[in-house]
């Protein structure tokens, strides 16, 4: 998709050029009319969406405008930028111009890239006329495009199938991806990790073929350790992003449909990926550090059983109740790894529970922290970005279910409940004295109808690691 600056007064130069302009409307359809001779596309918003027009609902109706678009096969629209300015929300001419090209950009994403008969290939629009805008309407289109450029990057990775997507896959990409940025992407292998103590991530890689990998991103465009601006020392942010190339369950095998999408389940990895070179792109002045432990787990003669106990680089011992509970034992790895960089925070972002799920739906993501500023500011930037958020609790009575028998930890509750709470207690116990979000993605790995997204991935939740990157 591209996007075309027209100067003032230009509006008939699009039409001209073939676009047909948008305008929003009261009420549910779509529709085609001759407004004084200009094709235009009605897009409904809803009974009284004009004037109950929400943050929410906006964005929504921008990926619908493409969402019609890509329908009715119309390869190039006219933006009126005066048209969609809701001066109650409060955005301004920047901001709106990077939601108008990230939904834009979101909402005609497809993934495509296994179809090999062109005319089964999706319908995509290909060029955005914009008029009534200013500079800083181009300057939050060029932000926006940038942002959505890497959300989709994130998706191509998530939906890519576990058969082209094994840990070492992942990591060759996190490389090629990082050259020509100032990224400096490592890889520890199998022999690397048994070396330092990696009892984790190596254990739920047993089971498979493909050796697991642990992907260092460091972006430091500040000097390490010293003084910043405000006299504090700088400190960086550490991403971790959960990477199981494939989660079968293991040798506590899941059936039937649990394994549905379960090659996704490396779409905190991604996330955390592309949010680093997303922020070196950006030039985003902050110290930068993500961790991605990337496995397939698999049953085979070799994998991880029920009841095995291993150690965990932290030197705790961890005994394995159920495989399938795999996250969280590579990520108790990853955030005894992020301790060595002294961080001002640490967020992680797990696919890691069906429990969330119930918990929440598929609407919004849980979140869980004992640090309660963090906790609000991680709501409002939720709401901000449009990756909403909701807490669950992390009380330290919750710990008593996640107590081993024979080791330190169990890696499951002892009940049924509350498992999406109990795997947030349990990687507590790995975080060190630094502030810390645990950010569950289950409920966000898919998209929903009515969302306007293409089936599969959704990138969520890069546009809230962003903010949190440049407010936290
Ligand atoms: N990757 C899954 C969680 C998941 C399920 C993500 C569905 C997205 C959609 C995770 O590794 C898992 O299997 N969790 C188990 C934990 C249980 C065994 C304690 C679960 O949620 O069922
Ligand atoms: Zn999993
Ligand atoms: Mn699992």
């Amino acid at each position: 998709m591209k996007f075309h600056f027209l100067g003032k007064n230009e509006e008939k130069n699009a039409a001209r050029k073939g676009a047909v302009r948008i305008a929003l409307t009261e009420g549910k359809s779509a529709i085609f009319r001759d407004r004084d001779g200009v094709r235009t596309l009605e897009i409904g918003t809803g009974e009284d969406g004009l004037k109950k027009m929400t943050r929410r609902t906006f964005f929504l109706t921008m990926r619908k405008i493409i969402a019609e678009a890509k329908k009715t096969e119309i390869p190039s629209l006219h933006i009126h930028m005066p048209d969609f300015a809701f001066p109650r929300l409060g955005f301004t001419e920047k901001e709106l111009g990077e939601i108008i090209a990230r939904e834009f950009i979101l909402s005609n994403y497809e993934f495509d890239f296994y179809k090999t008969v062109d005319a089964d290939r999706h319908f995509f629009v290909k060029d955005i006329f914009i008029t009534g805008g200013s500079r800083k309407t181009e300057e939050g289109i060029a932000r926006g495009l940038m942002i959505a450029t890497h959300i989709n990057k994130s998706r191509d990775l998530v939906n890519t199938p576990g058969c082209d997507m094994a840990p070492a896959h992942f990591a060759e990409n996190a490389i090629a991806e990082s050259k020509g940025f100032p990224v400096k992407a490592s890889v520890l292998d199998k022999q690397a990790m048994r070396k330092i103590g990696m009892g984790g991530v190596l254990a739920v890689g047993d089971g498979s073929q493909h050796e697991p990998k642990f992907v260092i991103l460091e972006y430091f465009p500040l000097p390490r350790g010293q003084k910043g601006k405000t006299g504090k020392k700088i400190k960086p942010i550490v991403l971790v992003g959960k990477g199981v190339t494939y989660d079968t369950g293991g040798i506590n095998i899941k059936t039937g449909s649990h394994l549905d999408d379960m090659h996704m389940d490396m779409a905190g990895g991604a996330a955390v990926l592309h949010a680093v070179i997303l922020a070196a792109k950006l030039g985003i002045q902050r110290n930068i550090v993500g961790l991605i432990p990337a496995a397939e787990n698999m049953p085979s003669g070799m994998s991880l059983k029920p009841h095995d106990i291993i150690t965990s680089l932290s030197g705790k011992t961890i005994e394995i109740l159920n495989t399938d509970a795999e996250g969280r034992v590579m990520l108790a790895d990853a955030l005894t790894y992020a301790g060595r960089y002294d961080p001002a925070l640490v967020v992680d972002v797990a696919t890691l529970t069906g429990s969330a799920m119930s918990a929440l739906g598929q609407r919004a993501s849980a979140i869980f922290t004992k640090d309660a500023k963090l906790e609000a500011l991680a709501r409002e930037l939720g709401e901000k970005s449009g990756d909403h958020v909701w807490p669950l609790p992390l009380w330290d009575e919750y710990a008593e279910e996640i107590k081993g028998t024979y080791g330190d930890f169990a890696n499951t509750g002892k009940t049924r409940y509350g498992e999406a709470i109990n795997a947030a207690i349990f990687l507590y116990q790995f975080v060190k004295d630094y502030p810390w979000l645990h950010i569950d993605i289950a409920p966000r790995m898919v998209s929903i109808e009515g969302e306007y997204l293409a089936k599969g991935g959704t990138g969520v939740p890069i546009s809230l690691l962003l903010q949190l990157i440049e407010k936290a």
